[in-house]
């Protein structure tokens, strides 16, 4: 009998991530796996205030550009109240405003082009959803124009029956939680990530209030990377911000968020990272 309850809980796990409300689906894909609370939700001296979930949030000033993070609730002035459904899926998925020009890419939307129509639906559905919050960012300076990359395998949507393979599932997740944006480090300049030398191989500085932290290696590799970890040891760091010897990881890494995941999720996810070739 063990088996046919197997072959039951195995036809039943993608059935209900399919059978979950849309509006559902992008809450549990916004405030959990993608963090978009990480930068659209305002940050007071006691961490994000959920109180005006998504209103607009960090400002980065870096060399190329002087950008803030949108205010994404349905405020008709200062939000995305007036955008329409294919406006918000095109800002995500391609990183274009209704008005034309790109989004800076802090803005991950060279991850987004693998979320499936049905994530995205959610995610909009979710998205209108929100109370309006009256909270004007200050609006973007461009000073060079920065080459818009697309994260390999995020080129097209994928195909909802591949969630059923834990591999696959692994890649979408770990491609929309935008990892290998932070994980891998910058080719020669001009070049963007350098995704096809060093995915994974950890180096960039993300300085902040919690002085400097350092993205680590999270490929394969047993002396640098995660190879030598156990799934427990893993899950304890995405999701607790926990590392194998103790010492706590600081932001922006947002195991906060990950927290909220569900174990089968984590599980596909370092199912697909302990795939990542080994980087030194
Ligand atoms: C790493 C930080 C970061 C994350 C994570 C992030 N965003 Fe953004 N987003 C930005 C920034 C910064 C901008 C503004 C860029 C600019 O002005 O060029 C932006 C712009 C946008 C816009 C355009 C809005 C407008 O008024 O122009 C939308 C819509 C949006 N984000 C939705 C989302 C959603 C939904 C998520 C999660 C699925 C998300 N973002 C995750 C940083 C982020
Ligand atoms: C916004 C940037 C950012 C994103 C997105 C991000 N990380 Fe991290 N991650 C970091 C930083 C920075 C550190 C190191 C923090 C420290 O050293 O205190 C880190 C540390 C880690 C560690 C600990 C490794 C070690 O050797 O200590 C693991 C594992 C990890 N991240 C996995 C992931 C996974 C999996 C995802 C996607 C689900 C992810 N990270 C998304 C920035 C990020």
């Amino acid at each position: 009998m063990a088996w046919f309850f197997g072959v039951l809980a195995a036809l039943a796990a993608p059935a209900m991530a399919l059978a979950q409300a849309p509006l559902e689906r992008g809450r549990y894909l916004v405030d959990t796996v993608m963090t978009c609370h990480n930068c659209h939700t305002p940050m007071g001296p006691n961490g994000p205030q959920f109180d005006r979930a998504l209103s607009g949030g960090l400002r980065f000033d870096e060399a190329p550009f002087d950008v803030t993070a949108s205010n994404i609730t349905p405020d008709r002035e200062t939000g995305i109240g007036n955008w329409s459904d294919a406006e918000i899926k095109t800002a995500l998925q391609e990183g274009t405003r209704p008005a034309g020009h790109h989004l800076a890419p802090i803005m991950p939307s060279g991850f987004y082009g693998i979320l499936t129509p049905g994530d995205l639906d959610g995610i909009v559905a979710y998205l209108r959803s929100l109370p309006a919050v009256s909270n004007a960012v200050p609006g973007p300076v461009y000073k060079q124009p920065v080459a818009y990359q697309v994260f390999p395998g995020a080129e097209k949507s994928m195909s909802e029956s591949d969630f059923g393979n834990k591999l696959k599932r692994g890649f979408y997740l770990v491609t929309i939680a935008h990892c290998m944006e932070c994980h891998t480090p910058f080719g020669p300049p001009g070049t963007g990530m350098d995704f096809k030398n060093s995915l994974g191989k950890g180096g960039r500085e993300f300085p902040g209030p919690w002085g400097v932290s350092t993205a680590r290696n999270i490929t394969s590799s047993k002396s640098a990377g995660i190879g030598d970890w156990s799934d427990v040891e893993i899950k304890r760091a995405i999701t607790q911000g926990v590392r194998k010897d103790s010492s706590k990881l600081k932001p922006p890494m947002g195991y906060r968020y990950y927290a909220k995941m569900t174990d089968e999720d984590v599980e596909a996810m370092i199912a697909y990272l302990r795939t990542l070739p080994a980087k030194e």
